[in-house]
């Protein structure tokens, strides 16, 4: 083996952090840049679902809360883009691979939100299960990853809390409210189980990230967590989860739960989902919308670095 596959090695083993300046195979800085554009890619689009629904907000404070959300997302897919591009791939690039359906973003975003429900399914059962997937994250090898990770976790925890709170205040509120949070809730329960991905089976990358200690769970572990946990928040909410096999298994202490639809979650993932048109549209026209912002900064640099010349 050589000398700095060693030091690499080394230092994935003593939970040291590899940081950009350092040597890495280069595949672990491909799964790197696969992964971590992906994850910011799905919050960038991730804003659109929720976005929709600033406007009909049903309180001034709901709102508030809402925009403050969708704010953060934008947030963190900037922060992992710019720990991304500590991988040497630019920005432009990362974009374009989205634009052009090269690169994935998460399945979740392409279903569409029918109801002011929606909004608190989304805060518990989305955020629930990105914060299931991304506390980990915290811990991943890669410095710039796991730097980003903490903060946007704290973040997200709020996240969860707000999509709870809508939820429980629905629940404990009229007939048609309480109907309308079970109806969101039966209709984003199995594609945030889906949010994890393949099962290990079926996980071509889950191996080698784990050994790089880039994820440091299955996908199957994090979902078995994530249903142990929304089974029994459930119960606070007085509603149900939309699977009649969900049974606690005390030989297990773990939930039982019944069958993923791997059908749907493929026909979302290769781009026919209810909404992947839809969303793509959207993040091409605020592209293409923002072309003057991205001129105008590229006008200005340039005659800064002019008369930086000209003072040098
Ligand atoms: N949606 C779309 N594609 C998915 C997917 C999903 N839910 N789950 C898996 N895939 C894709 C993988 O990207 C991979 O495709 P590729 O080879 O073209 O890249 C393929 O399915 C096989 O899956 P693997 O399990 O082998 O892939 P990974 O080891 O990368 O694991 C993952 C998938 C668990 C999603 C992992 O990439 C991960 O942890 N990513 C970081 C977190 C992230 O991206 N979360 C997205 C949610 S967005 C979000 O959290 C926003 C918040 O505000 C709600």
């Amino acid at each position: 083996m050589q000398n700095e596959e060693q030091i690499f090695l080394e230092k994935i083993d003593q939970e040291i952090k590899i940081e950009p300046r350092d040597w890495m195979p280069d595949a672990y800085r491909k799964t790197l840049i696969r992964q971590m554009s992906q994850h910011a890619h799905s919050e960038i689009v991730g804003m659109l679902p929720e976005g929709a629904w600033i406007t009909r907000a049903p309180t001034l404070k709901r709102k508030a809360i809402l925009i403050a959300k969708v704010q953060d997302e934008a947030g963190h897919g900037l922060y992992l883009y710019a720990g991304t591009e500590t991988l040497n791939i630019g920005r432009e690039e990362m974009i374009d691979q989205l634009l052009t359906g090269k690169a994935k973003y998460s399945s979740i975003f392409n279903y569409p939100t029918l109801t002011w429900a929606d909004i608190g399914a989304i805060g518990w059962l989305v955020d629930g299960a990105a914060i299931m997937n991304q506390v980990p994250l915290c811990r991943c090898s890669f410095g710039p990853y796991s730097r980003a990770m903490i903060r946007i976790c704290k973040e997200e925890s709020f996240h969860q809390r707000q999509g709870f709170d809508i939820l429980l205040t629905l629940s404990r509120g009229s007939n048609a409210q309480r109907e309308m949070a079970q109806d969101a809730i039966n209709r984003w329960w199995w594609p945030s189980v889906m949010m994890f991905g393949p099962n290990d089976d079926n996980s071509p990358h889950s191996a080698q990230s784990m050994a790089w200690k880039i994820k440091r769970f299955s996908n199957d572990e994090l979902r078995q967590k994530f249903i142990d946990m929304c089974a029994d928040q459930a119960k606070v909410l007085e509603l149900t989860l939309p699977d009649k096999k969900l049974q606690w298994n005390e030989k297990r202490k773990h939930y039982d739960f019944g069958e993923i639809n791997w059908h749907e979650f493929w026909n979302v993932v290769n781009g026919h989902g209810p909404c992947n048109k839809e969303r793509m549209a959207a993040r091409i026209s605020a592209h293409e919308n923002g072309a003057w912002v991205r001129e105008a900064a590229d006008a200005h640099a340039k005659k800064r670095r002019a008369r930086e010349q000209q003072v040098a």
